[in-house]
């Protein structure tokens, strides 16, 4: 006999879990939620995306007063006091997790606070400060995220070497950075500690920044940091690291960097690691891949039919909007509806400064696909509101179909991108084609008509560049 009997069981309590939990308890479902932390939201609600939100905003009021000098009003130096910033961070994360809690006592999700493994396909069992209690299912949903991967020789013992937790818990502000990997966590966390005041080197392995992205997007971003950081090493590895009473003794292999240097601290951001060897899986025969993956149908379900694996430990990427957009089909399966995940795309941004977003196809992607697309560009140099905010680097780029001219993909990198390619997310959902974006009216004077003066560009339509003809019209 089970201590709790439920119909659905979901493993994990970040964006997919909690609104998988919340989409079955709306549907009817008696639910149970097991999450081995005092409060619900998992990794983005408190140790990802809010908070490192928060810092990045404090960042951007830094930068902006710093920049004012130049143009008349000079705020002075920030005083900064590190006590009152943390404060302020944790009061916007426990906001937001006790809302999340709030709502799930509103919705009689049952919450069992506990470590979970499975015992068999149908139990779980759950390591609660009381002891073990087991909770038997009808479905599961195994929501369990990822954690922050490891070089290995590396001295963790010691907290000047931070994985991003460490770096948004903010003990610090180090004089000289050291962030390894030129992804977004590291550029983002980079950002903060840069505005806060710390010298900045980011070493990564590949030969560009945010690889994954095209490098005409990531140029400008690249071009503004190199003149902010102390160093940006491309196609360079860390060999060593070493704790010393001086500080963090690094070991470097690559062209342009220096064999040795002694950073104050350390950011690690080499990527995540799914979470799906921690649940005990193979009891429930649950299958699993060598890197922690769990594979998923259309339907989230995985290879057992009543158990389905949603957000980070069922595949990239690993985005709280994917999974939370996963949880709602998983959810809606279970309660018998015909959903299934088929969205046509998943955007992405780097909330850094400035901001970088793409969605759907890249050029990278088509051109190593041999896929001709048809292209329209916007400068942000051209766009009124970006000069007047003192930005001029800003570039948006739609990407069409070659004989539909339907909108395939696009990137925009600026200050707001990410939330301006919402909307392209939504043109390419729709099937909207470059006519659709280009005669859309967009509001005047904003960055949005980047993206429809982008699409005129492509048409043929645009008077606010010189542009020789590019189609027909
Ligand atoms: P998670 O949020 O990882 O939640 C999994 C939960 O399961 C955790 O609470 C964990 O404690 C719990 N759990 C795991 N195993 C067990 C077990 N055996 N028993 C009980 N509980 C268990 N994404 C974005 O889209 N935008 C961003 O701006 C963004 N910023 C980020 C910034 C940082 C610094 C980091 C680290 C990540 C960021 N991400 C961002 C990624 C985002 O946080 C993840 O994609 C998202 O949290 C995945 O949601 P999830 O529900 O799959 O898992
Ligand atoms: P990442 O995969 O984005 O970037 C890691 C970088 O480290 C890559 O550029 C990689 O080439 C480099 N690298 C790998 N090994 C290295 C080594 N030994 N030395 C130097 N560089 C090395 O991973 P990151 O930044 O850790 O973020 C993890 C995930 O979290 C992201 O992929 C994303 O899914 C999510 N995330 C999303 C955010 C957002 O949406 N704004 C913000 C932060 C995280």
């Amino acid at each position: 006999m089970s201590d709790l009997q439920v119909e659905v069981m979901v493993l994990g309590s970040g964006p997919g879990g909690y609104s998988a939990a919340f989409r079955a308890a709306d549907l009817g479902k008696r639910v149970a939620l097991v999450e081995r932390y005092p409060t619900l939201g998992g990794v983005c609600l408190n140790v990802g995306c809010i908070p490192s939100k928060a810092l990045l905003h404090l960042a951007k009021v830094i930068d902006e007063t710093r920049h004012f000098s130049e143009h008349g009003v000079d705020f002075g130096a920030p005083r900064l006091d590190l006590d009152k910033i943390r404060a302020w961070k944790d009061a916007v994360v426990s906001r937001l997790v006790g809302g999340v809690g709030t709502m799930a006592r509103q919705r009689k999700v049952e919450v069992v606070e506990g470590t979970g493994a499975f015992t068999s396909p149908h139990t779980l069992l759950v390591e609660t400060a009381d002891g073990p209690t087991t909770i038997g299912f009808e479905h599961a949903i195994i929501a369990a995220g990822s954690r922050v991967a490891q070089i290995p020789g590396f001295p963790y013992d010691d907290p000047r070497l931070m994985d991003s937790t460490g770096a948004l818990e903010l003990a610090e502000v180090p004089e000289r950075l050291l962030v390894i990997g030129g992804g977004i966590i590291g550029l983002e966390m980079a950002t903060v500690y840069h505005a806060l005041g710390s010298r900045i080197t980011v070493v990564e392995l590949l030969d560009g920044l945010i690889p994954g992205c095209d490098r005409d997007l990531v140029r400008p971003l690249h071009k503004r940091l190199e003149q902010r950081y102390e160093n940006i090493f491309l196609k360079t590895m860390v060999q060593s690291v070493e704790a010393t009473g001086d500080g963090l003794e690094v070991r470097f292999e690559g062209a342009n960097a220096p064999e040795i240097d002694v950073f104050d601290r350390i950011l690690l951001a080499v990527g995540r690691r799914p979470n799906g060897h921690e649940v005990g899986a193979e009891a429930a025969g649950v299958a699993v891949d060598e890197r922690g993956f769990i594979s998923v149908d259309n339907q989230l379900r995985t290879n057992v039919p009543h158990i389905f694996a949603i957000g980070d430990v069922a595949g990239e990427p690993m985005l709280a909007h994917k999974a939370t957009h996963e949880a709602h089909v998983a959810a809606e399966v279970i309660a018998g509806e015909k959903s299934a995940f088929d969205a046509r795309v998943i955007p992405s941004v780097a909330y850094t400064d400035p901001e970088v977003a793409w969605v759907g196809v890249t050029e990278t992607e088509a051109k190593a696909r041999g896929v001709k697309l048809g292209k329209g560009n916007f400068p942000w140099a051209a766009n009124g509101r970006s000069l007047a905010i003192g930005r001029d680097e800003g570039k948006t780029k739609l990407l069409f179909e070659a004989d539909t001219d339907r909108v395939v993909g696009a990137g925009i990198v600026g200050p707001g991108a990410g939330d301006l390619i919402a909307e392209l997310a939504l043109a390419i959902e729709m099937g909207a084609d470059a006519q659709d974006v280009a005669l859309t009216i967009h509001p005047h004077p904003t960055t949005s008509e980047t993206v429809g003066m982008a699409a005129e560009a492509f048409e043929g339509t645009l008077t606010d560049l010189y542009l020789p003809r590019r189609k027909k019209r």
